[in-house]
């Protein structure tokens, strides 16, 4: 028989087995002082562009005030117990009757999470008579959600919508022989990798030619896209034909929670009948105060969103004239392609991070094909002009050290000697051998 933890310790995962090295500076780095454009990372100021704090609104004095009062007033227990059972209270509602409005649907339900609210969500929706057809780039939270169906799914290649008709098709076929069953479509508003919008409108045009539910996850769109921030759906016109729309509250509004909404008995069904909600405590009042505050400053301040995309068109531009890849973004999410190893891509960001103090996020192997990196820099509405100029000018920099083979490495630098120690006791042999 084989001891389970055993196991886990000789295979770490794909991220994990790099944590001697990363931990500290890759993964679980710490950053230090008021969320801003420029925060502490290791005792320097850096420029960061990790943060999904898209408006601004982290740390906006008005919701730094309404969360304080809010914890005040409230404590961190308030309610206690699920919603269903003793948990509920006219903020709670109220917050949800102001998503709905703001989103343009009749009703809205809160979950206390994203991830897990979608994942519970994909669960009440879906029973094992019924198909899911989704795009392959989905969030976890998707992919997560489907391991729970009981039915089959469909996925379709990212944004193809030549596969999608085609999975449909396989769908609606599968439906007819087994006599029984709907089909659910998942997508993304914008997905968070690539910043591209998910093709919602030519989605919803198919509802002509066959029956489906669709289910938007717009974590990155809310807030950030359509003339009153109501996210991709309003973007692209379509908004009234999303049948479920979703969002976290942990992008744009810079706070924790989520919800769905759509039409008002569909949404009941899910208060009544999902699983993350009914087992689990409801949300804090004081984070609820805070969230009707941020959802206050999305509906007047429009000057948040405008100034957001100021500074994402102009970093945006100032890439392309340099002469960088950025993909096919169409939101703020800005991603940036280059070509080398693993060990080139460490080694490149730590200069970037030591030498020109820009904090941003790295993507590679295995979440991207190998012999790719992709930094991704998420513009905010409290960035600078000053910012903006450092950071291409670190880019260009580093890109020419980059093409010059200048980070060319045998291995991974070690990023976190000081952070690593702490692994020091799971290492059989010392570090640095
Ligand atoms: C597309 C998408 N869905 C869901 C989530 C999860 O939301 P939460 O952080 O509230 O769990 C995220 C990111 O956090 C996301 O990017």
């Amino acid at each position: 028989m084989a001891d389970i933890f055993e196991r886990l310790l000789k295979n770490a995962g794909p991220l994990g087995q790099h944590r001697e090295r990363a931990h500290g500076y890759f993964a679980f780095p710490k950053l230090e002082g008021n969320i801003a454009n420029r925060m502490i990372f290791r005792g320097k100021e850096m420029i960061i562009w990790s943060l999904n704090n898209y408006l601004g609104l982290a740390n906006h004095p008005e919701v730094r005030k309404a969360d304080a009062d809010g914890a005040k007033e409230f404590g961190l227990a308030l309610p206690m117990g699920a919603r269903m059972m003793s948990g509920n209270s006219n903020n709670h509602e109220q917050l949800e009757e102001e998503l709905a409005a703001f989103v343009m649907k009749e009703d809205c339900a809160l979950f206390n999470y994203g991830y897990q609210g979608m994942v519970s969500l994909i669960d009440v929706l879906c029973g094992r008579h019924d198909v899911i057809v989704y795009d392959g780039e989905s969030h976890a939270c998707i992919i997560d959600g489907l391991r729970l169906h009981p039915g089959h799914r469909f996925v379709f290649k990212h944004n193809d919508m030549d596969d999608f008709e085609k999975q449909l098709q396989r769908a609606s076929n599968l439906i007819e022989k087994q006599k029984s069953g709907g089909i659910l479509v998942i997508t993304e508003g914008v997905f968070g990798m690539a910043g591209d919008q998910g093709k919602l409108k030519e989605i919803v045009a198919l509802k002509d030619k066959y029956e489906f539910r669709l289910l938007v996850d717009d974590a990155h769109g809310f807030g950030t896209l359509g003339a009153t921030g109501a996210g991709a759906g309003e973007e692209q016109g379509v908004q009234d034909k999303i049948d479920l729309y979703f969002s976290t509250f942990a992008k744009s509004m810079a706070s924790i929670g989520a919800f769905i909404a759509g039409d008002k008995k569909i949404i009941d069904y899910i208060r009544y009948n999902i699983r993350s909600q009914i087992f689990a405590k409801s949300l804090p009042m004081a984070l609820v105060i805070g969230n009707l505050k941020r959802l206050e400053l999305l509906r007047t301040r429009p000057e948040l969103k405008d100034k957001l995309w100021e500074n994402a068109l102009k970093l945006q531009k100032g890439l392309k004239e340099r002469g960088f890849d950025i993909g096919k973004t169409d939101s703020v999410v800005t991603p940036v392609y280059m070509k080398g190893g693993l060990e080139e891509a460490t080694a490149m960001v730590m200069d970037i991070r030591e030498n020109y103090y820009i904090f941003c996020s790295i993507v590679v192997y295995p979440v991207i094909p190998k012999g790719n990196i992709i930094y991704r820099l998420i513009p905010t509405a409290v960035h600078t002009d000053e910012d903006i100029l450092k950071t291409l000018e670190a880019f260009s920099a580093t890109k020419k050290k980059l093409d010059a083979g200048e980070y060319q490495a045998d291995d991974i630098p070690d990023m976190a000697e000081v952070a690593a120690k702490r692994f020091d006791y799971m290492m059989d042999k010392p570090r640095n051998k």
